[in-house]
């Protein structure tokens, strides 16, 4: 028997906006979490990093140059490491007219800043830890952050959080840590890995250029740490054709820069 979508409804894929409606504002700003929440969008991926003087930043790149003046603000900085930057110096900085002029101004986002901005909309959070290696004990200053703020509160962290990374010793540690928070590991492992894996994570999440309706079987026969069965998210899809092949394998979510088309295409 095919078993129940746990995060998904009965019938579509979640759709997930990867660094907000990423296609459509600057990725992991606030304006595209806003602009996601206009879209209907529910759920927002982000990428966590840390600051030289620890603090937790919204960001994808582990240095500022894509995606802000950074180089301009700080000349002679180079290479513009997150962590070698202070989280007032990134504050300064301008992380929107690289999208677009409407954008100008933006901000990179604290993690605080930006849950606000979730729970401002009622939106649920897929947070990526980047570059764990980079920045130890970032698992646990994730969970403490999340924790002030509320994410953790037993009666409903479970259907608002989604902890994922591409480091497998990342996420163990994560569930570890909290073991009521939902992870998923990005990749896609096969094997005594598999079997690894879902000792502690609860989704495997793969790019779906490595996916197919068999792997996606595979993964989904296996029980996760919650006795539930593995849940996959497959990342980035932005055209309607990929998006129908990809639910037609039956993944539990679809994370896109472009949650509307996804949307129209699979539901959800
Ligand atoms: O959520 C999956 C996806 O975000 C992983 O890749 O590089 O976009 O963080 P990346
Ligand atoms: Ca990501």
């Amino acid at each position: 028997a095919s078993p129940a979508r746990a995060a998904g409804t009965s019938t579509s894929p979640l759709v997930i906006a990867h660094r907000g409606a990423s296609a459509y504002a600057p990725e992991n700003t606030l304006a595209a979490v806003d602009r996601a929440a206009e879209l209907g969008i529910r759920w927002v991926e982000n990428d966590v990093q840390r600051t030289r003087d620890g603090e937790l930043v919204v960001l994808h790149d582990d240095n500022l140059r894509r995606t802000t003046d950074a180089e301009e603000v700080f000349p002679g900085r180079a290479p513009w490491k997150v962590k070698d930057f202070t989280a007032a110096e990134i504050a300064r900085l301008d992380a929107g007219s690289w999208f677009g002029p409407a954008y100008a101004g933006a901000r990179v986002p604290t993690l605080e800043q930006f849950v606000h901005r979730l729970e401002r909309h009622h939106q649920k959070l897929l947070l990526e830890i980047k570059n764990p290696k980079l920045y130890p004990g970032i698992e646990r200053q994730t969970l403490k952050v999340l924790s002030n703020e509320g994410w953790l509160d037993r009666s409903h962290v479970a259907g608002r959080l989604i902890v994922q990374s591409f480091s497998a010793d990342s996420v163990r540690t994560v569930h570890e840590l909290k073991p009521g928070v939902k992870t998923g590991l990005l990749g896609a492992p096969r094997g005594s890995d598999l079997l690894d894996v879902a000792e502690f994570a609860d989704q495997i999440n793969p790019s779906h250029g490595s996916l197919s309706r068999a792997y996606v079987s595979l993964v989904q026969a296996f029980d996760g740490p919650h006795g539930r069965r593995l849940e996959v998210f497959a990342w980035t899809v932005d055209d309607a054709r990929t998006a129908r092949r990809i639910a037609g394998y039956g993944v539990d979510g679809i994370i896109t820069n472009r949650p509307d088309v996804v949307r129209k295409a699979v539901g959800g």
